[in-house]
This record gives structure tokens, sequence and C-alpha cells, in this order.
């Protein structure tokens, strides 16, 4: 008999793996998991091909804090370097600041159709998760409030939120942050910040310097198109930050992640035109959803949900999709099982994603 046990809070965790399309030859199209569209920064490709064949370092361990990648970030944004913390992406500091801040017993609120892994964080860390609902797909800063009890520690928010491509406004947040108690944490997950357009959209690092509880995540495994290195970034109050980073093991950020995310971050050129490019690639998808009248819900980042009404009908168009080489996103862990979340790709891989998901869509209405 085995009598070894993990602790009681991971006893019935299910493991998140997201489906993601193993295969990634050429002929496959990844729509699945929301990488950029355009590749990597042709900077930090150079960057890379430069570390890899001029200097050797990989038996080297890394910086444990990389200050070029910190001052290029601070440049990059007009921020503060001693707040900034870096992770072995995004989920890495989300699982950071859960074990941080919470005790067995202590609550943290997510929103209904929200990232799957903060929930996951949160029950990893022993915290208890606590569910906001959404209202029509967007998340709900009334249902927020309502959630927090005396227990609360963290408020998770993806802004834009995935996978629902849906955002709250600079009001909305200001309306939460008037709510939320000095010792509760609010968590913007800022991963899409740069694809949205909003007027009234704010990524949160203006609230981080005027508030002593928020924390605003980055990340380079989208806009960067970095997601392989591994390479996420938290702006943080001072005290959060030295936290963070006491509690963060010594290297976990690779140097070569680091030496790219440095390149990255810099290269304007590449992010203005994936930011055009998403646009345009969105606006025309929507257009052309909109003539054949399928369903989906407007999104502000480089995704969206393609609501098929009815779970049967997103079942059968991801398999005819994977049968064909397309890989989009089935959204049954996230309870939203009439709906598929595609991924913004390039022109082309757009344009065969359309003429299947039309072609199935005709077909399935003759069946
Ligand atoms: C809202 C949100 N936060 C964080 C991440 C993870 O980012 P990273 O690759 O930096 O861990 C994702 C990735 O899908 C995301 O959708």
């Amino acid at each position: 008999m085995n009598d070894i046990l993990p602790k009681k809070a991971l006893r019935r965790l299910k493991a998140y793996r997201p489906a993601v399309a193993e295969n990634k030859g050429n002929d496959v199209i990844r729509l699945s998991v929301n990488e950029g569209a355009l590749g990597p920064s042709p900077l930090a490709t150079k960057a890379i091909e430069e570390w890899s064949t001029n200097k050797h370092f990989f038996h080297r361990y890394p910086d444990q804090i990389d200050e070029n990648l910190i001052e290029a970030i601070s440049n990059r944004y007009n921020l503060q370097k001693q707040n900034i913390v870096l992770g072995n992406g995004s989920d890495d500091l989300i699982q950071m600041i859960c074990n941080a801040f919470l005790d067995s017993g202590d609550e943290a609120i997510h929103t209904e159709f929200g990232f799957l892994v903060f929930p996951q964080s949160i029950k990893i860390a022993g915290g208890t998760s606590v569910c906001a609902e959404d209202k029509n797909y967007t998340v709900s800063i009334q249902n927020i409030v309502e959630k927090i009890t005396n227990k609360t520690k963290i408020i998770f928010l993806a802004n834009p939120n995935n996978p629902t491509g849906t955002m709250v406004n600079s009001n909305e947040i200001n309306e939460l942050i008037i709510n939320v108690r000095s010792d509760i944490i609010l968590v913007i997950d800022a991963a899409y910040a740069e694809y949205v357009e909003h007027d009234l959209y704010i990524d949160g690092a203006s609230l981080v310097e005027n508030y002593n509880n928020v924390i605003m995540l980055r990340t380079f495994s989208k806009l960067h198109g970095l997601a392989s290195l591994r390479l996420g970034w938290a702006y943080c109050p001072l005290l959060i930050a030295n936290l963070l980073k006491s509690i963060r093991p010594a290297f976990s950020v690779n140097a070569l992640a680091s030496f790219a995310g440095t390149a990255a971050i810099q290269d304007i050129e590449f992010q203005q035109q994936s930011i055009l490019h998403n646009k345009k690639l969105r606006d025309w998808t929507f257009q052309q959803l909109s003539q054949v009248e399928i369903d989906f819900i407007p999104s502000v980042a480089n995704f969206f949900l393609i609501n098929l009404n009815s779970e049967k009908r997103a079942d059968g168009l991801l398999k005819y999709l994977k049968d064909r080489n397309i890989y989009v996103r089935g959204m049954q862990p996230y309870n939203l099982h009439s709906f598929l979340r595609v991924s913004i790709g390039t022109e082309a891989e757009m344009k065969k994603f359309l003429k299947n998901t039309i072609d199935f869509c005709g077909k399935f209405k003759r069946d």
C-alpha cells in the first residue's frame, strides 16, 4: 500500500493541461493557444542566434535578476524598475502570488468564464477559489464585489478576459477598487493589453503606482511571440515586489529568455506590425462571420469565441477542423459548451479556418 499522499488541497485536484495542438508541423494551423500570429519578434530571433553562436553561455547560471531586461521593460512602458518582478511566464507569477498570500481557508475570487490558471493556482496554494458570475460573457464588477467576504485575500481579473475576449473599462475598474479593502490584492492580468484599442482601456500600471494592493501581470508569450521561452513580468507595489523576489526560485528565468525578451521589447516595429495585423484580420473575420450569420462574441484581443449554439455542433466543428489540420480550442473546461475559441492567425490561416467553418455550418444545416 502506498502511504504517500499529497497535501489535502491537492488530493482532488485535476491537472490543468490545455488542449494545444501537439503537432507543430508546417501544415498545421494552430489557432488554439492565442500565440502571436506573426511568429517571434525578428530582433529576438537575431538575439537568440547571437547568444547561441557567439556567447556560448549555456554552462553559466543566469542572472538572478536580469537588470538589462528590467531596464528595457522600464524604458518601454515608463515604469519604476524596482517594482518589476520577472517570472517563468505569467503562469509562474500567478502561482507565486497565490503561494505568497493564501493560507488555508483564505478565499481568492476569479471570474466565471475566466482564465483557468487562476482557480488552479489558488487551489494548489491551499486557498479556496470563489467564482464570480459573468454578465453577457463579460466580467461583472458588481458580482465580484458581492463575493468579497472577510476571508477574501486576492481578486483575479484578466483584462481583456480569456477566453471571452471582452474587457472592462477604467470606470469599472475604479469602481472595483473603491469597493476592495486595502488588505485584498487585486491582480489585473493584462496578457493581451497591447491588442486593445478601446479609449477607456487601462492595463493597470497606473493603479499599481497609486494603490498598495494592485498588481499588473504581462507576458512575452503573445504580442512578442516568445511563448516557448516562458517569460512574464509583474508590476507590483514595492513591498509585494520584494516579497515575490524573495520567494522566487533563484534561477527561474533562464538567460536565453531574458536576452531574447530584452530584444523583443525594443522591437517596436514588430509590435506595431503585429497589432495592425491583428486588428485587420480580426475585423475581417468578424465581417465575414456576420455575413454568413455565424455568431461570435466581439473581442478586443487576438482571439475570439465563435458560438455554434449547440454543443453537438461545436464538437462537430472542432473535429471537422481538426481532421483538416486546423486546431481551435474546445471550451468544455470553461463550461462554454456551444463555443469554440479561435486565435487570430495569418491571413492564409484565417481564410482556411473561415472556409472550412462555413462549409461545416452549411453541411450541418443540411444533415
Ligand atoms: C489571461 C492570461 N494570462 C496569462 C497567460 C499565460 O501567459 P504565460 O505564457 O506568460 O504564462 C495566458 C495564456 O494564455 C492568458 O490567457
